[in-house]
């Protein structure tokens, strides 16, 4: 008799596992099927004593209806699962979730600041709304001169035309001199804005890193040393080339140029078959600005630099049109990903 119980739990243990119609029809076979164990206990019915036999038909019986019934049961959920699961199509592909990127021009500041880190330069920063004081004055920019003109800067009207938009990153280096004695080594990357018609070169809004050092005996030696070595880390084996120039806050200036990267100084259309690019300003710092801050330049000495970043990012990356850089059309930031 003990054989129904035992095979009833068996049947048990083997029907909670069941995951797939596969293995329920494995199940089926095992236990209904017409060699399964429920038949073979049937023909066994012959073997038991005959007061014995009508009980153990009908224990058998009903473990063969319970057993049917699980069967049933287990289908139909088997089933409906199958159903349900099949109104999802799983060979569909699966959907992307939107990531951001590096903008390129944080790319390439993020760049520069590791090659003049690299030299010992430290990373300052200064305020975009400036005043007058810094932008100009301290700078040594005359009240007459023209970049002050309204058709160059952008003032800020309600303040009664005492603050800018900073036209250039140079004011940083009048904060950084007056709250900092020498050795002063940093540089100071940023956004600048200017009163320009935007085409493929011009941009009201833009961006420049300047540098400025210094100490004692700091020579124009150092500077062009210091430039070089910065564009030959950005852009491998070029070389520079500094053009008399000038600009108010430095004595002597010099604009930077570095030797054509797309025909490597042979001279080509994008560098108007000069071989040189232009790169950005620079000079030794006048000593009237030392004076202004504090610093006496009879004892110390300095050069600064304000180069493009731009410039840098369209070399670097082929890009024609300064304008795409702030337009944020995710076609053309999605390929610096
Ligand atoms: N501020 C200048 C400009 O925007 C660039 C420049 C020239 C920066 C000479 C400097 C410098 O620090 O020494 O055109």
């Amino acid at each position: 008799m003990t054989t129904i119980d035992e095979l009833k739990t068996q049947f048990e243990a083997d029907a909670v596992s069941i995951r797939s119609l596969d293995e329920l029809e494995n199940l089926r076979v095992k236990y209904l099927g017409r060699k399964g164990l429920i038949s073979t206990q049937f023909d066994l019915i012959r073997e038991i004593a005959p007061q014995e036999r009508g009980k153990f038909g009908k224990s058998l019986n009903e473990f063969k209806i319970f057993a049917t019934g699980e069967f049933e049961r287990i289908k139909n959920g088997l089933t409906k699962a199958t159903s349900q699961a099949s109104d999802i199509d799983l060979t569909m592909p699966g959907r992307n979730y939107l990531t951001g990127g590096l903008h390129p021009l944080t790319m390439i500041q993020d760049e520069i600041i590791h090659v003049f880190r690299g030299m010992g330069f430290t990373v300052e920063t200064g305020p975009e709304i400036e005043s007058v004081y810094y932008n100009f004055d301290a700078l040594n920019t005359p009240e007459h001169h023209p970049v002050r003109d309204e058709t160059d800067t952008f003032y800020i009207e309600s303040t009664g035309k005492s603050l800018v938009l900073r036209t250039e990153t140079s004011p940083v280096q009048i904060r950084v001199m007056e709250n900092k004695k020498p050795p002063i080594r940093i540089i100071a990357p940023g956004r600048t804005y200017r009163n320009d018609k935007p085409d493929a070169t011009h941009s009201p809004i833009f961006m420049q890193c300047e540098g400025l050092y210094v100490d004692e005996g700091v020579t124009f030696a150092d500077l062009k040393g210091t430039v070089l070595a910065f564009y030959r880390a950005i852009f491998g084996d070029v070389e520079t080339r500094f053009r008399p120039h000038f600009f108010p806050f430095t004595e002597p200036s010099a604009e930077v140029d570095m030797t054509c990267i797309f025909c490597s100084g042979n001279g080509c259309r994008i560098c108007k078959k000069s071989g040189w690019l232009e790169m950005g300003g620079s000079g030794m710092v006048d000593p009237k600005v030392l004076e202004g801050v504090g610093i006496d330049p009879e004892r110390y000495s300095g050069w600064a630099f304000g180069l493009g970043i731009e410039r840098i990012a369209m070399l670097k990356y082929g890009v024609e049109d300064i304008r795409l850089f702030y337009e944020n059309d995710l076609r053309f930031l999605e390929q610096f990903k």
